[in-house]
Order: structure tokens, then C-alpha cells, then sequence
């Protein structure tokens, strides 16, 4: 009886031992054997890089390591909170369709404005933001009119006197891209 819990708390602290040895490199190789998509902090484009910078008051030129990440996280897959989104069972699976799940944490854009844009109505988020990271500001996929252009025919908006001379400019310049006061969703 004894014996057998020594043993059991052997055990235990062996297992204990393990968990907090686990490097980094083991701990992702844990978590993308379960889950796909956990961002690898080794892919050299991902993360470190050296930097050289130039001390105050010092003629040296240091090399120092610095870590930086060029993706910006969505807050709950940084903290990898994937449970809030997902079914823990069944990665890849949602908890809830799209736009509810996205309206647990952010406020309903049907309550913010009196007419909604099409895709946004349909709860197609993820035609414009990545739900886990991206390279671009507010998660999104596209930049610039890549992203509007990507549904809307560049002939047919072009056509339109309104956009006669917008050249470059961003479509968000004059659009609200989630929603407005009438159907062309101004800004
Ligand atoms: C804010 C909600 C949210 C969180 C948090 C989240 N996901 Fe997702 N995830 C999604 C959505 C939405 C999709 C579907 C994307 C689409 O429509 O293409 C998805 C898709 C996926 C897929 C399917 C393959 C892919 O990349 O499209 C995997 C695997 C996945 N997520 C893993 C994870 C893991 C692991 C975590 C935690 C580290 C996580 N997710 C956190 C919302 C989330
Ligand atoms: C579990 C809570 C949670 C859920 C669910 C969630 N988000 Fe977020 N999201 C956050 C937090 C926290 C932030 C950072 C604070 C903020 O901007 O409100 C954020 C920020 C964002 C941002 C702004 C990022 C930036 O760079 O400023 C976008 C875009 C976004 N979420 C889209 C989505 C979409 C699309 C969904 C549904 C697929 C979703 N979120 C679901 C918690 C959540
Ligand atoms: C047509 C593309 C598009 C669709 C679809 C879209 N968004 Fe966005 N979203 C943007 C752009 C562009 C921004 C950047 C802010 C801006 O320009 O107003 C943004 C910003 C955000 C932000 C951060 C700033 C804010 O306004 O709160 C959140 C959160 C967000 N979107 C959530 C969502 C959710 C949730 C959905 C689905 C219901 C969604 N978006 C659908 C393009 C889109
Ligand atoms: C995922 C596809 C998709 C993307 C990306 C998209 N839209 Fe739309 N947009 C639609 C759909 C669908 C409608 C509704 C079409 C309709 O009602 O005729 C719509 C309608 C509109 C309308 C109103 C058109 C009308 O005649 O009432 C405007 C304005 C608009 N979008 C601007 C934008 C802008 C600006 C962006 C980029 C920020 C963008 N859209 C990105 C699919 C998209
Ligand atoms: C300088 C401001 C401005 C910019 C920038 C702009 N729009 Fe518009 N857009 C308007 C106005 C104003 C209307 C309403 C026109 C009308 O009353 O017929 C409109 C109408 C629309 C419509 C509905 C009418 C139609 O032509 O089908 C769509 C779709 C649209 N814009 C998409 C876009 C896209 C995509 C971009 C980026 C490539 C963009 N807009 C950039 C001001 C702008």
C-alpha cells in the first residue's frame, strides 16, 4: 500500500520532470502533431532574425538576436485558445457557424449599421481576415483594392462615375467594408 504510492509519486514527478524539460522544439512538435497550423517559431521566415545594432556611446557594432515576428496574431490563436472556436476533438471542426462565432467576442456589425455588405451579411469574414494570423493590419488576406477587387469585376466598378478618378486609392478610402447607411455602404 505504502509502496505503491512511493511509487506513484515517483512517477509523478518523473512525468513532471519531462513536462518542464520540453524545449520549445519538443512543445511545437506536441502541438502540431494535434493541431496543423501552429505557427513554427523556426521557420526562418516566420521569426528571428539577427539584427545589427550600434551600442550608445560605442564604436562596436553588436549582433544581437532579435525576435521578431512578422505576423500579427489574432489574440484567442496567439494565447492558443483554440477551444473557444473550435471542438477540441475535432480540430479544423467550428462550435459555431460563422458570423455567430466571431460575434462571441466582437460586437454584431447587424447592430452597428442599417445595411450590411453582402459577404459580411452571409458571415463570410474569412473571405477578408485570416481567423489565426496574417501579415497584414486587421488580419486581412489582401491588401489595397486586391481585396475588394478579388469579388467585384475591376471592369465594372471602373465603369462607374464615382470611381473615375481613384487610381490607387484604397476602396476603404470611401467605403466602410462591413456595413452603412444605405447600399453603398459609405464611409
Ligand atoms: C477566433 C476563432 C479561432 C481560433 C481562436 C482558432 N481558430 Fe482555427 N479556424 C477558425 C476558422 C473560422 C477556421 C476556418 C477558416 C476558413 O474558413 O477557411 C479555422 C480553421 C482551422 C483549421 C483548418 C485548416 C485551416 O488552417 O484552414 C485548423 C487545423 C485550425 N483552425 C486549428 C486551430 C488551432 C490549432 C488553434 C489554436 C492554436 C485555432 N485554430 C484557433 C477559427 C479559429
Ligand atoms: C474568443 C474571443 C474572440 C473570437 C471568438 C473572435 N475574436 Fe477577433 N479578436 C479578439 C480579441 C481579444 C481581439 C483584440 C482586441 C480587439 O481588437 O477587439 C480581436 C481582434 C480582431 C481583429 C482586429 C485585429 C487587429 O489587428 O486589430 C479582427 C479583424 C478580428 N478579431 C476578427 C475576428 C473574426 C473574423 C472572428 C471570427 C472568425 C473573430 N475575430 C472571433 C477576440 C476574438
Ligand atoms: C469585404 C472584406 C471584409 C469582410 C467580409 C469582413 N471584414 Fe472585417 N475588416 C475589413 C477591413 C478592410 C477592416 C479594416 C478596418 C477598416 O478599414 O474599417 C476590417 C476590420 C475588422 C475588425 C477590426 C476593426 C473593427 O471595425 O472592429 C474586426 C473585429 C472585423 N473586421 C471583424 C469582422 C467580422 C466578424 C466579419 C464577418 C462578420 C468581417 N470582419 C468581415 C474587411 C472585411
Ligand atoms: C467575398 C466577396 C466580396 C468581397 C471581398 C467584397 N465584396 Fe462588396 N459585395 C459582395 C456581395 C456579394 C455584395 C452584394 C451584391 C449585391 O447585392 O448586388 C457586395 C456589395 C457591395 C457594395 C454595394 C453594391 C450595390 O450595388 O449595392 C459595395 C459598395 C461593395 N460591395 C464594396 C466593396 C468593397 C469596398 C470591398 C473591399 C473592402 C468589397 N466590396 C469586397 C461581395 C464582396
Ligand atoms: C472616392 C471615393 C470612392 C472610392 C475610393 C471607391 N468608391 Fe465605390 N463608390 C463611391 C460612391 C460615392 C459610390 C456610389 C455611386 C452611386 O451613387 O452610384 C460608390 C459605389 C460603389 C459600388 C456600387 C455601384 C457599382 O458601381 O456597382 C461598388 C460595388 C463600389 N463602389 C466598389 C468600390 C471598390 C471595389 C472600390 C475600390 C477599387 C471603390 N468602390 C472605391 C465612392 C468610392
Amino acid at each position: 500500500m505504502r509502496r505503491d504510492l512511493h511509487i506513484k509519486v515517483i512517477l509523478l514527478a518523473f512525468a513532471f520532470a519531462l513536462m518542464i524539460s520540453c524545449s520549445p522544439k519538443t512543445h511545437y512538435k506536441t502541438l502540431s502533431f494535434f493541431f496543423d497550423g501552429v505557427p513554427n517559431p523556426y521557420k526562418a521566415d516566420s521569426i528571428a532574425r539577427a539584427d545589427s545594432i550600434r551600442m550608445a556611446g560605442s564604436k562596436e557594432t553588436k549582433t544581437i538576436r532579435v525576435v521578431k515576428s512578422e505576423y500579427i496574431f489574432h489574440p484567442p490563436y496567439q494565447e492558443k485558445e483554440c477551444a473557444n472556436c473550435h471542438n477540441q476533438g475535432q480540430m479544423g471542426k467550428l462550435l459555431e457557424p460563422l458570423p455567430g462565432l466571431c460575434y462571441q467576442c466582437h460586437e454584431s456589425f447587424g447592430d452597428q449599421y442599417q445595411v450590411l455588405h453582402g459577404p459580411v451579411d452571409a458571415g463570410f469574414c474569412t473571405q477578408c481576415h485570416n481567423p489565426h494570423m496574417s501579415k497584414n493590419k486587421f488580419l486581412l488576406i489582401r491588401t489595397g483594392q486586391n481585396l475588394c477587387l478579388n469579388c467585384h469585376l475591376s471592369k465594372d466598378v471602373f465603369k462607374n462615375e464615382a470611381h473615375s478618378d481613384i487610381e490607387d486609392a484604397d476602396c476603404t478610402e470611401c467605403h466602410n467594408p462591413h456595413g452603412g447607411e444605405d447600399r453603398f455602404i459609405l464611409n
